[in-house]
């Protein structure tokens, strides 16, 4: 089977026929010409045994910054150049959905941010940014400690084990256990609730996990059956996944119930007064409940606090898995990142101040987002034709392209362009301190390390788009500082104690793709206490 080029031109009756054949083709293009775009015309077999971010990277190189993909009857634009992904995130925020992202996760995330009809997002929005407020976060950061300690105990007593038998180092799975870490996390941080998965396995976190392996499935899907009236009842993954999603939700039902019945109300001012590091519920639910003016039905909130555990979970979860990949591979880089550890915290724990401090660990966190971006895709559709500008790469007409234009924004590619990066697939944390400054671009303002003071971490300002860890424009991530401290403070907390090498070579790690990409079998590693301890 080939995957063809979507010839425009094509006679109308040719592509209603193939429009009847799938009611499902949202996604079909329609009422416009994307003019001379090249297009990428690869075998399905390219598609099959690898992560399609893989050749759709071979593609930018053959074709280009801006190409057409077509699978059969759909066609996606896939975007790798900074000035383009700049227009469709930022300048031209508003002309575009989240198009198949929504179709897939409407059903589980509901009217949450991720896949929010415009009105919707824009209501929520307003009220969950200021919940990420900073003594929220300096609160977040005693939790991610907390956890992480768990986790570090539980390693800890396995190797005393493996101790009295004589061996000196363990064999994990640690994906699976930076999983198990972040729904704590996350648990703990979104609604108060202990998952408390490091240890043990509930009815709860069974349901979590089969949610979001069924968005994972969704996802990769050629074609969404799950739409299919009665495919709920006669699939039984779907009736699984039914099943799945309605454990989750009771549970998410009683939360919101208890904070309403406990509800207090208050304004910013008087939140700021609260002793948020001694509170017991320092969550971003209870700030949602208690903040005066943020009234929303349970409805609602049970979908912000959903979109937020699956948004907020598997993402770090991945971040670090894939930190200790690298890691693993470069013993040096460890040395260097546990001699920061040593002389930033000593064996303190990590607090929101010392954590600034860090700045390589955090380096290394970004580097390993630039390498394994979460997710590889940004998924858009246009809701109104759009000029696309002119690329980095001489087109410099731009693009028409029609509504309903299915456009993957390719991080992956961005992030491993090598117009932009030198030695762009080698992971060198030290390089977002010697990014060049630029690389003489028209309408690309080239890396600039200034131009975000006070920022965390390097961003999609400070490289003007060419560098996406949390995405950019009105819908970037609300989690981002979140995120970048629950990894560090993660990472730390291992480096601190243990050195870290992968148990066979690092050919063997397989990826997969769903929303975010993660291995095939685990990542098994050998962890030991430090050798320089
Ligand atoms: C959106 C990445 C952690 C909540 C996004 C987007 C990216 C992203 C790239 C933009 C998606 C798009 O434009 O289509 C990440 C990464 C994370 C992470 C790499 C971890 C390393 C979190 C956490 C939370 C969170 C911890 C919540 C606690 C959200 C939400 C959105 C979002 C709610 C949707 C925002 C909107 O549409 O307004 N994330 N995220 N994320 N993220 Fe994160």
């Amino acid at each position: 089977i080939r995957c063809q080029s979507t010839n425009t031109n094509e006679p109308k009756t040719r592509r209603s026929l193939l429009d009847n054949a799938s009611n499902l083709l949202t996604n079909v293009l329609s009422g416009g010409s994307l003019g001379s775009m090249p297009t990428a015309e690869g075998a399905v077999s390219d598609l099959l045994g690898r992560p399609l971010f893989f050749s759709l990277y071979d593609w930018f190189l053959e074709h280009g910054s801006v190409y057409k993909l077509a699978f059969g009857p759909k066609a996606f634009v896939v975007v790798s150049d900074p000035i383009v992904a700049r227009h469709i995130l930022r300048e031209n925020a508003f002309s575009y959905d989240k198009g198949i992202l929504a179709d897939i996760l409407e059903p589980i995330m509901g009217k949450g941010l991720i896949p929010a009809d415009l009105d919707t997002w824009k209501q929520r929005r307003r009220v969950i940014v200021p919940g990420f407020h900073a003594l929220y976060l300096e609160a977040m950061v005693k939790i991610f400690t907390d956890c992480s300690e768990r986790t570090i105990l539980k390693f800890e007593k396995l190797l005393e084990g493996e101790h009295s038998s004589g061996g000196n180092a363990i064999e994990l799975d640690l994906e699976a256990e930076f999983s198990s870490l972040a729904l704590d996390i996350i648990g703990l941080g979104v609604f108060n609730y202990d998952f408390g998965s490091v240890t043990k396995e509930s009815p709860v976190i069974k349901a979590v996990y089969g949610t979001l392996f069924e968005a994972e499935h969704r996802s990769t899907f050629y074609i969404p059956y799950w739409k299919f009236p009665l495919a709920r009842w006669i699939v039984p993954r779907q009736r699984k996944f039914q099943n799945d999603l309605k454990v989750i939700n009771d549970c998410l039902d009683e939360l919101i119930k208890n904070a309403k019945d406990t509800r207090q109300e208050t304004d910013v001012e008087k939140l700021q007064q609260r002793d948020y590091l001694n509170l017991k519920d320092a969550s971003l639910l209870r700030f949602l409940v208690d903040m005066r003016g943020a009234d929303a039905d349970d409805g609602q909130l049970r979908d912000d606090l959903m979109t937020m555990l699956i948004a907020g979970h598997e993402t770090t979860a991945a971040v670090l898995t894939w930190a200790v990949f690298f890691l693993a591979q470069n013993p040096s880089i460890i040395r260097k990142a546990q001699a920061e550890i040593d002389s930033v915290l000593g064996q303190e724990r990590p607090t929101f101040e010392s954590l600034k401090k860090l700045e390589y660990i955090r380096l290394i966190v970004m580097e390993s987002l630039r390498l394994y971006p979460q997710p590889p895709l940004l998924i858009r559709r246009a809701l109104k034709p759009d000029v696309l500008p002119g690329g980095y790469k001489g087109d410099k007409d731009g693009y028409s392209i029609p509504a309903g234009t299915d456009i993957f924004v390719s991080v992956y590619n961005l992030h491993r362009s090598p117009y932009f990066w030198d030695r762009p697939h080698e992971f060198e944390p030290e390089r977002f301190l010697e990014q060049r400054k630029d690389v003489g671009i028209e309408g690309w303002s080239g890396f600039d390390p200034t131009r975000s003071p006070g920022a965390l971490y390097p961003n999609e300002i400070t490289s003007d788009y060419a560098f996406l860890p949390f995405g950019g424009g009105p819908r970037k991530c609300v989690g981002d500082q979140f995120a970048v401290m629950e990894s560090t403070v993660g990472l730390v907390l291992l480096l601190q104690k243990f050195d870290v090498e992968l148990k066979g070579s690092p050919e063997l790690v397989e990826l997969v793709t769903g929303a975010t990409i993660h291995t095939k079998n685990g990542l098994w590693c050998k962890l030991k206490k430090r050798s320089d301890k």
